[in-house]
């Protein structure tokens, strides 16, 4: 079912000399994240206990999200052939962890959580394609390329299922609007800190949110341009019911990436 296999990425284009250190402990956390797939379908699965075409549609995602770690795990040992890709994800498996015995889903509606997992393959698919388009080096090229391909896959995936229970459900735009921004600002929570924290610090080094969300955010905002903004708020828009293409949605990518150089220099000033 996967649209690409490890195996098939050309590793032996690997080319120490074009890798750019700054993204280097991006890839790291990264990994990190990916790799945890299959605990949000576990909880996907809880939540949609009773709709078993969603919940095998969940494992194939996890699969995939799985695949989108061990393949940035394995590009990041290349780069830097010190670190240990599972013993880094044990860590992070150990102190980071979902709420695997939910019910029902912590969004408060089932649409509600397709829309948060709608943001989040908003965020992963802008940010793949920004990382793939930045690098040099060919095979972290090739794998960010196909990894956003699969993101952009899942932002459907969960859209279509989403409409779906929209129909259902009947969410208010507010109720929308709420979860989506909800979710968006959960993006400095610890799950991506934390997964800095363990792909890049030593185990003796104590964890501290501000610190580990400065660090990743400024070197990770540093790689987007205004492209990725702009189609990343048409997605947004568009799982919320509006507009993906207009005035309102122009007007938000530009505040939006505005948003973005502010916070980017604030995070570099932090991380200083
Ligand atoms: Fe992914
Ligand atoms: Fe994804």
């Amino acid at each position: 079912m996967k649209h690409w296999r490890i195996d098939e990425v050309a590793w032996d284009r690997f080319d120490p000399a074009k890798v750019d250190p700054e993204l280097i402990p991006l890839v790291k956390a990264a990994a990190m994240v990916e790799r945890n797939g299959t605990d949000y379908a576990i909880y996907l699965n809880r939540v949609f206990a009773d709709d078993p075409a969603f919940s095998q549609a969940a494992d194939y995602w996890a699969e995939e999200e799985v695949q989108h770690g061990d393949a940035l795990g394995r590009w990041a040992m290349l780069a830097d052939p010190t670190w240990d890709y599972q013993a880094a994800f044990a860590r992070y498996r150990a102190g980071f962890k979902l709420p695997l015995d939910a019910e029902a889903s912590v969004r408060g509606s089932r649409t509600g959580e397709l829309i948060a997992r709608c943001m989040v393959e908003t965020g992963t698919s802008s940010y793949y394609s920004a990382l793939g388009e930045a690098t040099q080096e060919p095979v972290l090229k090739q794998i960010c390329k196909n990894i956003a391909a699969d993101e952009f896959r899942h932002f459907k995936l969960f859209y279509d299922h989403m409409r779906r229970y929209l129909r259902r459900e009947n969410l208010s735009l507010f109720g929308r609007l709420r979860v989506a921004l909800g979710r968006i600002g959960e993006s400095e929570d610890d799950e991506l800190a934390y997964a800095y924290h363990c792909g890049n610090e030593p185990p003796e080094q104590d964890y501290q949110h501000k610190r580990c969300t400065a660090l990743y955010m400024s070197r990770a905002m540093a790689f987007y341009r205004f492209r990725h903004v702009e189609r990343g708020m048409g997605m947004i828009f568009k799982a919320v019911g509006l507009p993906p293409r207009g005035r309102i949605s122009d007007f938000s990518a530009k505040a939006a990436w505005r948003l973005l150089q502010w916070r980017r220099r604030r995070f570099a000033r932090v991380a200083a």
